[in-house]
């Protein structure tokens, strides 16, 4: 078990793990290694796909092994249809899940409903209901092409606006991105934040790498989505320590 200072307990909060691994094995294998370093795992199409073919609740067993779960299914569909989806997704363990703010007001509102609804019916909290804001694998180009008529960063600052109106809890948004969000938009909405490296505390010297202690530093109410950065390490326990250090360094 790792000791944990004060800040190193806060830093763990903000950490989620994304799990992306084919086997319910493999994701309880990392949940067992890992999880007095992460706060949250997150539960992608892949694992959940997987998990249902083996018929294992990957929520419950989860939960069950003291980790809260970012279910990051990225509900974009009817309004009718995301609310059951909600409903169900809106269990005991569940901390986050997601929707595209692409799907539009009257869906996301429906998703929020739906939390409560799901909540109500399973004796639990609601959980937060998150807008992914533009897809971190799209480019200016990819927009063009769908004729948008707007840049990327525009895009995820309109719609960044627009969940906050509809009444969302937070954004998945790009790391870099957050701090600017955060100061037009507060920290009061949540800030979810993937595409962050680690190359160890004194980093490789590359100018683009976001790292975890940069994003704390931009960024007061965020939650860092780490994945290949500590399930790709030689040695994940130590690797995750680092980083909380590094990112309580800045708390
Ligand atoms: O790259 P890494 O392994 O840290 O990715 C962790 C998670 O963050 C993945 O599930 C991936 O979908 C998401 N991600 C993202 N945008 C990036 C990098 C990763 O949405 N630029």
């Amino acid at each position: 078990m790792a000791e944990l200072t004060v800040k190193e307990q806060l830093a763990r909060k903000r950490v989620c793990l994304a799990l992306d691994v084919p086997t319910v094995q493999d994701a309880l294998g990392l949940v067992a290694e890992l999880s007095d370093c992460v706060g949250t795992f997150k539960v992608g199409k892949q694992l959940h796909t997987a998990a249902g073919n083996e018929g294992v609740n990957i929520v419950e067993e989860i939960h069950n092994r003291g980790g809260d779960i970012f279910l990051d299914l990225k509900l974009h569909d009817t309004p009718n249809t995301v609310y059951e989806a909600s409903k169900a997704c809106a269990v005991k363990g569940v901390y986050i899940f997601n929707v595209h703010v692409a799907g539009g007001e009257a869906m996301c509102r429906k998703a929020l409903e739906g939390a409560y609804a799901g909540a109500r019916a399973s004796g639990t909290e609601k959980p937060k209901v998150i807008g992914v804001t533009v897809l971190t694998s799209l480019s200016d180009e990819d927009l063009t092409v769908q004729n948008l008529g707007i840049d990327y960063d525009n895009l995820v600052m309109r719609r960044t606006e627009l969940a906050v109106k509809w009444g969302l809890d937070g954004i998945v948004c790009p790391a870099n991105k957050a701090g600017e969000l955060e100061r037009r938009f507060g920290s009061d909405f949540l800030y979810v934040t993937p595409g962050i490296a680690w190359a160890g505390k004194h980093g490789t010297g590359q100018k683009q790498l976001y790292t975890p202690n940069m994003a704390v530093r931009d960024c007061r109410n965020s939650i860092l989505v780490l994945g290949s950065a500590i399930t790709k390490a030689e040695d994940r326990r130590k690797t995750a320590c680092e980083i909380l250090k590094a990112m309580a360094e800045e708390l």
